[in-house]
């Protein structure tokens, strides 16, 4: 039956294929209402078939697993050609899932966007523990989209397959796990609002600046121009009932995608975090320098995760420990995997203000691992205590191979013996993996540490800091509160730069000389006498001359020292050619800072990426 008031046929105008290689799959439905069906041995059919393309080869599971198309990595996703017209009014997706890596962003079958407040298209889709289904209607359109969210009421397992749908009649949206309807909504009422530059898409989460594949796999894949009803899907969930009833299977190792690394120093503990690429639970080791017993902590949340995160507390400050983690697989029905990592060390926070300590300072590691990975191994040498991050430690921040595979090994083994102390740089994109990859005080967008007599005031320059703004308020009070000799701020976005054009094109024109957001803490850095400002950003090192009122001003009379440290990686960006009325020392050269802190003595060196000395800063505390 072809539903003339549909028109999809008009709309593809593709022939149908799938009658022609399995007319047994097309069931209750008829050839033309079934757009695609990948079927279990990989292979696709329906009329958009042809238009979907997978760079990688295809390959099934195990007979004995049920089968069904396996998909690993972004290559593994099937991507339209080109932009295809789809069926708004009513439709169905329909199959078998198997998710093997729980993801917040997951995606089975779908043509979404959703960039800001920009948010078209539907998806079939699940998050770290439920499947879901996405639709932006006409009726809850805010002027450019909204998605309504379905999710399914129950968990799902990893590794073993259901049987997922979710249909659209045209007012309302329906989602059925294992051929029970399991979320609907009747927010979403007349056409599904499409965007063009959605493309449709088979196993993976994807969008025009997100793109997460799907790990598991799927098998009887089906998309129709109808909804079905219950009784069809319930059908559908009882043909493979067999499938349904396997044990979990995955071809993915339990290994550690992220071993354990350290962030939040305090003095009467650290966090330790770490990823394993399958879910497990771990368990966390601490013994202190001269005893022999290890001390057992349990995790922050104690179920089964992919990212296991420690909040370590009730140790002695200014201590050396030892930790190590063993963390064990958690996929019912397989054979338990434990692996263990490497002991490693770490020293508390001093609890006295006259102890002597070392911190680096790093920011944009960004995408040249290579360059990264030399910065932060000649910062290791230093031994410091921890490491200020001034952001961008990532090119891509929803990209979980940018922090696997570029980040956390560039910053091995430094991360793994000084605490990270990071900030969000423009490019982490505020992304989830951000905050789940950091262990940070609440709100963890901004916050301070406090570390001996020194206390840092680490901000989001993403955000704004505008006057009344819920970051510049908090900072009032942090700055107003606190009792620190010395004070740090960081922010992504430096106040003061000579750059030659992110603030405007110095060879032609003018520039603001720094980011106008950033500049609104200005008068509470020179009122609250911070000593440093560090940020990242512009990718070159530069000191100001210290600064107060809008003036060159000495340190001992308040002024404030701006320190851009923009060079952990990324690639490297110009100074404007002429010098500005602030401009101390720049230097075009990946770098790190290291700085030593002792009474009321600070040292500041600037080394670059062959070790070499380029800048020197010694500051005598001018007292408060
Ligand atoms: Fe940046
Ligand atoms: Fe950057």
């Amino acid at each position: 039956m072809i539903r003339g008031s549909l028109g999809v046929t008009a709309l593809l105008s593709v022939p149908f294929v799938v009658a022609s290689w399995s007319p047994d799959r097309a069931r209750s439905a008829s050839a033309a209402e079934l757009l695609l069906e990948l079927d279990g041995q990989g292979r696709l059919g329906g009329s958009m078939a042809g238009r979907l393309r997978r760079e990688s080869r295809v390959e099934v599971a195990p007979l004995e697993a049920g089968g069904g198309t396996i998909f690993n990595v972004a290559d593994d996703a099937f991507v339209a050609e080109d932009f295809l017209e789809l069926p708004t009014s009513a439709f169905t997706v329909e199959g078998w899932v198997a998710v093997e890596t729980p993801r917040r962003w997951g995606g089975i079958l779908g043509a979404i966007e959703d960039n800001g407040a920009f948010e078209k298209g539907w998806l079939l889709g699940y998050d770290d523990s439920a499947f879901t289904f996405g639709i932006s209607t006409a009726s809850t359109d805010d002027g450019d989209g909204r998605l309504v969210y379905l999710r399914a009421a129950s968990p799902y397992l990893v590794g073993r397959w259901h049987h997922v749908a979710a249909t659209y009649d045209g007012s309302t949206s329906r989602l059925y796990v294992d051929g029970v309807l399991s979320a609907e909504s009747t927010e979403t009422q007349g056409p599904a609002l499409m965007s063009d530059s959605a493309r449709l898409t088979v196993g993976a989460y994807r969008d025009s600046d997100e793109f997460y594949p799907h790990d598991g796999r799927l098998a009887d894949l089906r998309f129709y121009d109808r909804a079905l009803d219950e009784p069809e899907l319930q059908a559908a969930a009882a043909e493979g009932a067999d499938r349904a009833g396997r044990e979990p299977w995955t071809d993915a190792l339990f290994e550690w995608t992220i071993p354990p690394y350290l962030t939040w120093p305090r003095t009467d503990g650290v966090s330790v975090l770490a990823e394993t690429r399958l879910p497990g639970l771990a368990r966390l080791y601490v013994r202190m320098d001269d005893e022999r017993a290890w001390v057992e902590f349990e995790p922050a949340t104690p179920t089964p995760s992919t990212i296991h995160e420690f909040v370590v507390r009730g140790l002695e400050p200014d201590t050396k420990y030892f930790y190590r983690m063993s963390a064990t697989e958690a996929i019912g029905g397989r054979q338990e995997t434990t692996v263990d990592s490497e002991t490693r060390s770490f020293r508390t926070a001093p609890d006295r203000d006259d102890r002597a300590f070392t911190f680096t300072v790093v920011g944009d590691t960004q995408s040249q691992g290579d360059v990264a990975k030399r910065v932060s191994d000649l910062a290791f040498e230093h031994r410091p205590n921890f490491v200020v991050h001034c952001g961008d430690l990532v090119d891509t921040g929803s990209t979980h191979a940018d922090w696997t595979d570029t980040f956390f090994p560039s910053m091995r083994p430094l991360i793994e013996h000084a605490p990270l102390v990071p900030v969000l740089g423009n490019h982490e994109q505020d992304a989830r993996l951000y905050y789940d990859l950091m262990s940070l005080p609440e709100p963890e967008r901004w916050y301070s540490l406090r570390y001996g007599h020194a206390e840092f005031f680490l901000l989001d320059g993403n955000r704004s800091l505008a006057d009344q703004s819920e970051q510049l308020e908090w900072l009032k009070g942090a700055l107003a509160d606190s009792e620190a000799t010395w004070r740090f701020a960081v922010l992504h976005q430096p106040p003061y730069t000579s750059d030659s054009d992110d603030y405007g094109d110095t060879t032609e024109t003018g520039s603001t000389r720094g980011d106008l957001n950033v500049q609104n803490i200005l008068g509470l850095l020179e009122a609250h006498g911070v000593d440093l400002c560090f940020s990242g950003h512009v990718h070159d090192y530069e000191r100001t001359f210290p600064i107060k009122d809008g003036k060159v001003t000495s340190y001992a009379d308040g002024g404030v020292i701006y320190v851009t440290a923009a060079g952990g990686g990324g690639h490297l960006e110009d100074f404007d050619a002429t010098n500005t009325w602030f401009g101390h020392k720049k230097m075009r050269r990946h770098h790190f800072v290291h700085v030593a802190i002792h009474g009321d003595q600070l040292e500041l060196q600037a080394m670059d990426e062959d070790g070499r000395l380029f800048d020197v800063l010694a500051l005598t505390q001018r007292g408060r």
